[in-house]
């Protein structure tokens, strides 16, 4: 049985457990998370200890990243599955704030996100996100003030979004992204697949094969318009509401009018009755 990692809940607490971890030099990985862990947050676990010396995971549901539409109140909490998961992995620190200590009354800033968060994928449909993710991470970096930093490719804008904004706020991390892991039939994992009945569960690895056979009718030589169309039909057969299927430089996320000199990504968003799935593939 592994010892079980630090819980701190307290600012002054975390600084005394860095200010502990950071003896000897060690280096810090961060891997912020929302809980509800799944396979695809222990491998960002895996890959920071990898990176560095000592693992910090921060669980905390952000409530400035759902609009008032959204899950927050429901969002799964599984916080005696979510420790086990972390010992097992030798994570020797959990993060895990109240809301009153990470937005004591009277909080009254933000960090405004430009660039990646205005592609018009995720930020046309929840326009309050990122602005809402850049500042929880941004407080969560100046907190645990890590190395490095691990986000999934499973969340490509938020990925490129918090990369950005570590570099232009100096902020002295290194963001890293991780692999998204996927159940046997193509799905990645979430932690909002559990809102799945098993009929829509059935229907929902749809999206990979959807960016699968967009990106084999572009290969063969189809135009980007006609490919895309066709990655699109077999969603919205699937049963899903699509909010976005689109083809995107994978650096900037602008909308790309040739397949030529750049690296490519399939960013897709739907929604099969009240859930909402997200994914991405490498082009
Ligand atoms: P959450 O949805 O809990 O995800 C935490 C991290 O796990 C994110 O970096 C996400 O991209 C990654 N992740 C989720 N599913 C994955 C999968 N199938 N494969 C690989 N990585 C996966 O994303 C958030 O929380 C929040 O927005 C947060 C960054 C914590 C800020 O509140």
């Amino acid at each position: 049985m592994s010892r079980s990692p630090m819980i701190v809940r307290t600012g002054p607490a975390l600084r005394r457990a860095i200010a502990g971890l950071r003896a000897r030099k060690a280096t810090i990985a961060l891997v912020p998370t929302m809980g509800a862990l799944h396979d695809g947050h222990i491998s960002l676990v895996r890959l920071a200890k990898r990176r560095a010396d000592k693992v910090v995971v921060s669980i905390f549901v952000n409530p400035t990243q759902f609009a008032p539409s959204e899950d927050f109140s429901s969002y799964p909490r599984t916080w005696k599955a979510d420790i086990d998961k972390l010992t097992a992995q030798k994570t020797d620190l959990i993060w895990h704030p109240d809301i009153k200590v990470m937005y004591p009354d009277g909080f009254a800033t933000r960090i405004v996100t430009e660039g990646p968060a205005c592609a018009g994928l995720e930020d046309r449909f929840r326009p309050h996100f990122f602005s809402g993710v850049a500042t929880v991470v941004g407080k969560l970096f100046a907190q645990v003030r890590p190395d490095v930093a691990i986000f999934g490719e499973k969340d490509f804008q938020q990925l490129r979004v918090v990369t950005r904004m570590a570099g232009d706020l100096d902020l002295g991390v290194k963001v890293i992204g991780s692999k998204t892991v996927r159940e046997r039939d193509g799905l990645a994992m979430s932690s909002r697949n559990v809102y799945l009945s098993a009929e829509r569960r059935r229907s929902a690895p749809a999206l990979y094969r959807a960016m699968h056979e967009s990106i084999r009718l572009l290969r063969a030589g189809q135009d980007i318009g006609p490919a895309m169309a066709a990655g699109r039909a077999i969603i919205e057969q699937a049963g899903f509401e699509l909010d976005y299927f689109e083809l995107r430089d994978a650096e900037t996320l602008a909308p790309v009018a040739s397949l030529e000199g750049r690296r490519l990504r399939i960013l897709v968003a739907a929604r099969l009755g009240t859930t909402r799935l997200i994914d991405n593939i490498a082009v």
